[in-house]
């Protein structure tokens, strides 16, 4: 059995001191929002919980779906980096950006290369885009895909993009690990799924996303960014596809998302024949310690 526990949008907080020229453009309307909302909302001390928790349940492999920080400043990339490092050797942890992680122009490039340990490729295919997505890592009996849906937007726009150059190499990679016998998991900021999110929030290419797995199939799609534990259903090459989202893990209680959760989910069986759980660990009412939110038998 393989355990592979997923973690998102854990918008890492405080902010450290902002200065005005720092705050042009884009930020100025995010750190307000931040101000208002996410400050309030988000904590610390609820992500520990969720990590140690995590910790005691042993997983093979982590994987992180984005949003680690909210403006993508270059101290917060590098607090990241940090964090990133206390989760245990860069081996055992994959990581894909979200739109708050390339909050701005310029700042995708910055992510990538503070967080590159965590985002190099076993295997990339002929095409990638500048930043080297999509990669895939061979992990047991596990081909982790990450792709990108990150890129700077216009103030009050959330939205991301899959693009035809990640749609030709992810198409490759699904198709090689395929061959391998390998259990395909795809990480991706944003839902690959029609109608999951508000318009301004919307991932750009869904159609041409769920072409590819028609077309080379995948055994699992792991995503964040909507901060909501939601399972959906996508058709695969042979049979349909699993596509799980995740409440977000810095979410405090008390606000109209659910407070922080992570998945773990265990793989078993061969291929042709898998078998996988999924268990959402969280907090819930008043306790301290996360607990089990909900269980799924997903294949
Ligand atoms: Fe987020
Ligand atoms: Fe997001």
């Amino acid at each position: 059995m393989f355990r592979l526990a997923h973690l998102s949008d854990i918008h890492l907080g405080p902010l450290p001191g902002v200065t005005y020229r720092q705050l042009a453009s884009k930020r100025i309307t995010g750190y307000i929002n931040w101000q208002r909302n996410r400050r309030r909302n988000l904590h610390e001390g609820v992500t520990e919980r969720l990590l140690s928790d995590m910790a005691s349940f042993e997983p093979d492999h982590v994987a992180i779906t984005g949003d680690l920080v909210n403006l993508a400043l270059d101290a917060e990339l590098e607090m990241a980096q940090l964090w990133l490092e206390s989760l245990g050797p860069s081996h055992g942890v994959s990581v894909v950006p979200g739109n708050h992680d390339a909050y701005v122009p310029g700042a995708l490039e910055r992510a990538c290369r503070t967080w590159d340990k965590w985002m190099r490729a076993d295997m990339a295919p002929a095409i990638t885009t500048r930043h080297g997505f999509p990669y895939l890592q061979r992990r047991g009996p596990l081909a982790v895909i990450g792709v990108s849906s990150a890129v700077a937007t216009a103030p009050f726009m959330a939205s991301g993009s899959f693009s035809s150059e990640q749609a030709r190499g992810l198409a490759e990679l699904l198709e090689k690990a395929g061959a391998e016998n390998l259990f395909r998991v795809i990480m991706i900021h944003h839902p690959p799924v029609r109608g999951a999110t508000a318009t301004h929030k919307r991932l750009y290419g869904i159609r041409r996303f769920q072409k590819v797995l028609r077309k080379a199939g995948a055994e699992l799609v792991i995503h964040g960014h909507t901060h909501l534990a939601t399972t959906h259903w996508i058709a695969g090459k042979d049979g349909r596809v699993p596509v799980v989202g995740v409440a977000a893990a810095g979410q405090g209680p008390g606000s109209s998302k659910p407070a922080a959760q992570y998945n773990l989910f265990d793989i078993d069986g061969k291929p042709g024949a898998w078998r996988l759980t999924l268990q959402r660990r969280g907090l819930k009412g008043e306790a301290i310690d996360p607990v089990t939110i909900a269980s799924e038998d997903l294949r």
